[in-house]
């Protein structure tokens, strides 16, 4: 596996790759790699000739008070998940590479950024979009790949690349869970051991809603309700958003119609703050 530092490599690298007709994929992560980001890298690795993961906390998406000086790092550990899940290229800036003195460009996607996530951290989607579309613009990939686990940041990035019209197609890998439920997230090592059972109260909830919603359930009130009572169940914890919003569109819904609901939610255990959801087929 090859770690390049520079911009101007990696636009090189790409350049050259894309001229052997070689397909790039590419997975953007904040680093400290878990399994969901390994299930990442190794979709793209069926996908590409050659994969690119790149590794840059990026300051422009952390707000003020949130957790970007003790976000998880440890790069060495990073390089060895990396390649054993099938990276081909590292790619791991510094923020002077990123964003060098006088910078000033961010790309605003407007509308769906200021709800859910977006109205509890203005300015997050700000940043997520600039770095996104400058990743693309340097690694130069033919695919790339991201989780559902932030569903709404995959939700901004789709509309990026369509409203833009990127030439990049956006693969899309599920949810992965630990054998208690727990959604996988760099943040969860921040859960202390009384906080990580109780986080579990997340993915009941969103299974239950799930088997309501097979079952025939159609209100949106009743399912909430009784997510709202399994949550609490786990307090203390502060909901922050439960929404069922309609996944083309984001939009919250009144009535769980067909052909499918999305469930997001974001809760705060102590300094913790935790988001997940459920994407339902509704028959
Ligand atoms: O999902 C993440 O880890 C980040 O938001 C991303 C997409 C790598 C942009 O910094």
């Amino acid at each position: 596996m090859q770690i390049v530092r520079s911009v101007q490599e990696m636009q090189g690298i790409a350049e050259r790759l894309r001229s052997e007709g070689k397909r790039i994929g590419v997975i953007p992560t904040m680093g400290s790699l878990h399994q969901g980001h390994l299930s990442l890298i190794e979709l793209a690795h069926r996908e590409s000739d050659v994969v690119v993961t790149t590794l840059f906390v990026n300051p422009t998406q952390f707000g003020e008070g949130e957790d970007f000086e003790r976000y998880p790092r440890d790069l060495d550990r990073d390089k060895v998940l990396a390649q054993g899940a099938g990276t081909d290229i590292l790619f791991v800036p510094d923020a002077n590479e990123m964003y060098p003195e006088g910078y000033g460009t961010f790309v605003s996607v407007e509308g769906v950024t200021e709800i859910l996530e977006g109205a509890f951290r203005p300015g997050h989607f700000r940043g997520v979009a600039t770095i996104v579309l400058k990743l693309f613009n340097i690694t130069k990939p033919h695919v790339a790949v991201f989780g559902q686990k932030d569903a709404q940041q995959l939700f901004i990035i789709q509309k990026l690349v369509g409203d833009l019209n990127l030439d990049v197609q956006i693969r899309v890998a599920p949810i992965l869970r630990d054998v208690d439920g727990l959604a996988l997230s760099s943040r969860n090592v921040y859960l202390k051991s009384d906080e990580r059972l109780r986080a579990t109260a997340l993915s009941r909830s969103l299974k239950h809603a799930e088997a309501r919603v097979r079952a025939g359930e159609r209100s949106v009130v009743r399912v909430k309700g009784e997510m709202q009572e399994i949550l609490r169940q786990a307090d203390p914890m502060k909901i922050d958003y439960l929404t069922f919003v309609d996944p083309s569109s984001f939009r919250e819904v009144a009535a769980i119609e067909p052909p499918s609901l999305l469930i997001a939610l974001a809760v705060r255990l102590g300094a913790t703050r935790l988001i997940d959801n459920i994407l339902i087929p509704v028959p």
